[in-house]
Formats: structure tokens, C-alpha cells, sequence
């Protein structure tokens, strides 16, 4: 993918991994399009985003808002890049439904939902001759399961599993899906919790090696990163 020129959408770009990913790209000539949830946290977006826009992955009104405003401009969008993501710890006995329900709206079906909206301007992009990506970061939890974090890892693996099958239902109108399988970052995301809390985790990889792997994978055109990528 050619990124000088492209326009490109980052779900929670104010997010660690999110604001590396995007300065990485605009870096290399992209126009970002950031997103964070609330109007108190997008303070936090870099003032030199192409856009800066309120996107809560979990109320449907705001992912219509977004997505019919995209769609409104009539731009192409080269890709949608989803960095925006909770977590919860417990086990499964712990965890309330509620709870479960949340993660799995937030991690899947809010981001599945958006980028379902935004697919015409997404083929727009592909039949002006450019290649657009939709990129998850599901996790390694999308390769195996860990204790205490059922919600979660349920949550990425849904959305991984989506992927998948998005992947193979819009490889002819050329847009192409990458999954990213990082294991444990040290990005906070685990003091962040929105319950229980994170059992104490090794050193994990850094956030500017992460995101690093996922913008070169990016401009290579690759498909998948497993966490061994990393
Ligand atoms: N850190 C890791 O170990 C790790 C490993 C594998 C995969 N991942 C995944 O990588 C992604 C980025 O995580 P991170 O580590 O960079 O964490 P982070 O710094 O906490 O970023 C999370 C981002 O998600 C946004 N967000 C939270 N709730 C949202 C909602 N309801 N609607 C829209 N946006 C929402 C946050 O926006 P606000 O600040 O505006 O709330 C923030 O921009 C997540 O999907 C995470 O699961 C992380």
C-alpha cells in the first residue's frame, strides 16, 4: 500500500497504540483521521490529524454519526485502523454478564458494525486504483485463551474470527484485512481496566516496536501478524 497521499481512518488514535500507528503513518505522508471516545478524552488527539472526531464503539448512534459523516464526504477512505479497545479482568464465575456484553461491543461488535457502514467508501478507494485495508489488533489472546480474562478473550476472538471471514467476502473488491496478534505491550491498557483487575504480566514489547511491525506490515500489504511476527 502506498501511504504518501492516503486518508486514513484510526479508531482511538489518542490510545497508545493508536497515537504511534498514526504518527508513524503521518509520518510517511498519510492523512489521519482520529478518533477518540468522548469529548473530554479528544483533547488528547494530535492537533495535526487530518480530522479529529468523537466515535463511541458503545452506542450505536455514534457509530452511524461517524460512519454516515464519512460516507457524506464522498472521499475515498484508504483504510480503517482499529486501536480502540477495553479490557476486563475476572474469572468467568466474577464476571457478570453486563460486563461481558460491554467488552464484546466495545472489541467486536461496535468496530465490526463501523466498518460494515463504511465498506462503499472503502470499495471507492479500491476502484480508484488505491489498495484499502481494514486492520484489527486483536491480540494474542485471538491465538490462545488465558485465565482470568474470558470476556476479553472472548470478545478478540469474535472480532479475529469476523475478520477472517470479511477478509474472504472482500478480497474481490480488493480491500484487504489485517489482524495483528501483539502479545502483552506495555501500554498501560492493563492498569486501564474497566473491571477486576490485571494479574501481573513479564515485560512486554514496547509500543513503538508494535506499531512499527503493524505499519510496515501495512505498506508490504500483509494479511496476517501472528504473535511470533512480534
Ligand atoms: N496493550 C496490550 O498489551 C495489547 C495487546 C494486544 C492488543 N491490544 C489491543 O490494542 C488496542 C489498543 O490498545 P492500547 O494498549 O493502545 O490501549 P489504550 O492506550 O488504553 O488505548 C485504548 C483506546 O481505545 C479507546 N476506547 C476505549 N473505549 C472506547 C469506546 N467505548 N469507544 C471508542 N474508543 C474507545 C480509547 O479512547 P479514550 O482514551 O478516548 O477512552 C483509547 O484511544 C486495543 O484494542 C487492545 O485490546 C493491546
Amino acid at each position: 500500500m502506498i501511504i504518501e497521499g492516503s486518508r486514513i481512518l484510526v479508531l482511538g488514535a489518542n490510545g497508545v497504540l493508536g497515537s504511534y500507528i498514526s504518527e508513524l503513518l503521518q509520518s510517511k505522508g498519510a492523512q489521519i483521521l482520529g478518533t477518540a471516545r468522548s469529548n473530554q478524552s479528544s483533547v488528547t488527539l494530535n492537533a495535526n490529524f487530518s480530522e479529529r472526531l468523537i466515535l463511541d464503539l458503545n452506542d450505536p448512534v455514534s457509530i452511524a454519526a461517524v460512519a454516515s459523516y464519512l460516507i457524506s464526504s464522498e472521499l475515498p477512505l484508504d483504510g480503517v485502523i482499529n486501536a480502540a479497545g477495553v479490557v476486563g479482568f475476572g474469572t468467568v464465575e466474577a464476571t457478570s454478564s453486563q460486563m461481558a456484553a460491554m467488552l464484546m461491543q466495545v472489541n467486536h461488535l461496535g468496530p465490526a458494525e463501523l466498518v460494515t457502514q463504511l465498506l462503499p467508501v472503502l470499495k471507492k478507494s479500491a476502484e480508484v486504483g488505491n489498495t484499502p485495508i481494514v486492520v484489527g489488533i486483536t491480540g494474542v489472546v485471538a491465538e490462545r485463551a488465558f485465565p482470568g480474562m474470558a470476556a476479553y478473550v472472548a470478545s478478540k476472538t469474535a472480532h479475529a474470527a469476523w475478520l477472517s471471514a470479511l477478509a474472504l467476502e472482500i478480497r474481490r473488491a480488493k480491500i484487504r484485512v489485517l489482524d495483528a496478534h501483539p502479545g502483552h505491550t506495555e501500554t498501560g491498557l492493563a492498569s486501564r481496566s474497566v473491571f477486576g483487575s490485571a494479574p501481573k504480566f513479564p515485560q512486554g514489547l514496547t509500543p513503538e516496536h508494535v506499531a512499527q511491525v503493524i505499519v510496515t506490515a501495512i505498506e508490504r500489504d500483509a494479511t496476517s501478524l501472528t504473535s511470533a511476527d512480534f
